[in-house]
Order: C-alpha cells, then structure tokens, then sequence
C-alpha cells in the first residue's frame, strides 16, 4: 500500500487566509521552520496507478498538481484518481470535489448520512451520475477499492459538520456523521486514518493496537489554544477534536498502546507543533510521534 500526504493541515490550511497569529506569523514569513501546508486529504493506492482519495479538500488541484502520481497520463481524458471517500461533511472535506466536475468517472463513498448532506445541496448536482457513482459506506463493512487494498469504515465521537449545527449540538456521540477509516493493504497491512476525532473510546483503542500506521487528529495542541490565540471563540472539545497535549489528550491516550508508526495529521494553523523548532513539536516526537506534511509518502 502506498499513501501520499495531499494536505496536512485543518481547515484554513497553514498559514491561514486571515490570521497572523503567533505561530502563523512565521509561515507567513517564509520562516523554513514553518512549513506550509494544504487542507486535510490522503491518496492511497496498491499499485501506484489509481489512485483513492481520503478526503477532497478546497486545496485538491493544487494537491494534484504537486503530486505526479495524480497527474493524467493518457489523452485526452485520464485521471488516476479512480474514487474518493469521504470522512465527514466537513468544507474542508469536501469542496474538493466541486474540482472533480469534469465529467471524469469516479465513485464516491461516504455514509449514507454524509451523502444526504451531499444530496440536498443542489450544487453536487454538478456530478452526472452515469460519471460519478455515489455509493454508501456501511460501518464496519470491509469494502475493496481495488485488489489489493480495501477500506473499513467505522464510526468515531464527532458531530455533524458546522453548517449543520443549528442551536443545540451533541458533539462526541458515533454516528455516521464521522468516521475512521481502517486500510487494509496486501499481506495484512493495517493503517488507520482518523482526521477527526473527539475522544479515544477503549473500543477505539482496541482497533487501533497493533497498527502498522496510524494517521490522526492532531488539530490543536491545547483545548483553549483557539481562545488564547486570540483566533476563535471555540474550545477542541466544543468542536469535535481532542487536543494533542494535557491528560485526556492524543499523546496521553496513546502512550499505552503498540501502534508501529503515529502521524499527526488534520493541523490548526494555532498548533505550535507546525513549527520543526518548538518545544511542543520535540514533545510529540520524543512521544514518538511525527508530524504529517505535504509530500510526505508513507509504503506499507
Ligand atoms: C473541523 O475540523 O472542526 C471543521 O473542519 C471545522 C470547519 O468546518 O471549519
Ligand atoms: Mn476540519
């Protein structure tokens, strides 16, 4: 199994369109310490010819143009990208696909309840059925994506995505509105792409043990790093992400369990460990931790 990094970051990308906050500051500065990076999606593949996307965020052109595996390479009309599965209905998740309307055929997965999200927003109808076939996700049903590389879906605490929040939400219930996806390559490869997330559940923690890989949430560093930064209003909690730090966060929740290779990935533009430099960063690392960026390729 092969697996690209598009994008690592959260929503907004790094450094985001409108905050100048400490750790964006030096990204904006170009500081090589800051690297940038694109919103939150992954290709993965068995045979480096077609390609599944993980996510379709509103960075996916310049994703594809940045990664030669995505590019065309039969005229006039080719794309490796052979289907797209989606984790949330979050924007950053999925306004990727309006890039996609090309009259392109791929099939697209989410759950049932991500693809009403789809269908009741008349501008997905953009996608002519007989090019992109919607198929729902059934939770913890292995699906095959192509030989040598199947998916299983399965729900995580999160919450409905923000557009849909109306006045009262319930975060961190198990529904489809989010999911992990556990990747199963050739010779029992297993890796687990979890973006976002709320809380590790013992369930949860049980199918991660054992791991070749685990990709997931590292959205914030601290639960009130959106407040203190001056950059938003919300706590992790209040948004669906479990921070990266503290006693009930990622590194804690973590330490006890065997996962061969831990990725952050999904990173705020606020989260000190973007920067290579920061004490934070050697915190995650010294946890053995990396931290996901854009180009990084992983084989399993
Ligand atoms: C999230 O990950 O919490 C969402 O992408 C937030 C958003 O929709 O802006
Ligand atoms: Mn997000």
């Amino acid at each position: 199994m092969r697996l690209i990094v598009l994008g690592a970051a959260a929503g907004g990308g790094f450094p985001q369109w409108n905050s100048a906050c400490a750790v964006g500051r030096r990204a904006w500065r170009r500081d090589p310490a800051a690297r940038w990076r694109t919103q939150c999606s992954v290709a993965i593949s068995a045979d480096g010819e077609r390609w599944t996307l993980l996510n379709a965020s509103p960075d996916l052109r310049q994703q594809i143009l940045a990664t030669p595996a995505l590019h065309p390479r039969r005229g006039p009309r080719h794309s490796p990208i052979g289907a797209v599965v989606l984790t949330n209905g979050d924007v950053d998740h999925v306004a990727g696909l309006l890039t996609l309307r090309e009259s392109q055929p791929f099939a697209l997965y989410a759950t049932a309840a991500i693809l009403d999200v789809l269908g009741s927003n008349p501008i997905f109808d953009v996608f002519d059925s007989e090019f992109v076939r919607r198929h729902p996700l059934v939770l913890d049903q292995p699906l095959e994506l192509e030989a040598g590389l199947a998916i299983v879906p399965f729900a995580v605490p999160g919450k409905v995505p923000l557009y849909l929040e109306g006045d009262a939400v319930e975060v961190g219930a198990e529904t489809e509105d989010v999911i992990g996806l556990e990747l199963r390559g050739a010779a029992g490869a297993r890796a687990f792409f979890v973006p976002g997330c709320a809380r590790l559940t013992p369930a949860l923690a049980e199918r991660l043990e054992r791991a070749a890989l685990v990709l997931f949430d590292g959205t914030l560093w601290s639960d009130d790093e959106m407040i203190r930064s001056g950059t938003g209003v919300k706590t992790g909690t209040r948004m669906g992400h479990m921070s990266v730090s503290g006693p009930d966060g990622t590194l804690a929740a973590f330490a006890g369990l065997h996962v061969e290779r831990k990725v952050l990935i999904h990173i705020n533009n606020t989260n000190p460990i973007l920067l290579d430099d920061s004490p934070e960063r050697a915190q995650v690392e010294a946890a053995g931790w990396e931290v996901a960026y854009d180009g990084m390729e992983i084989t399993l």
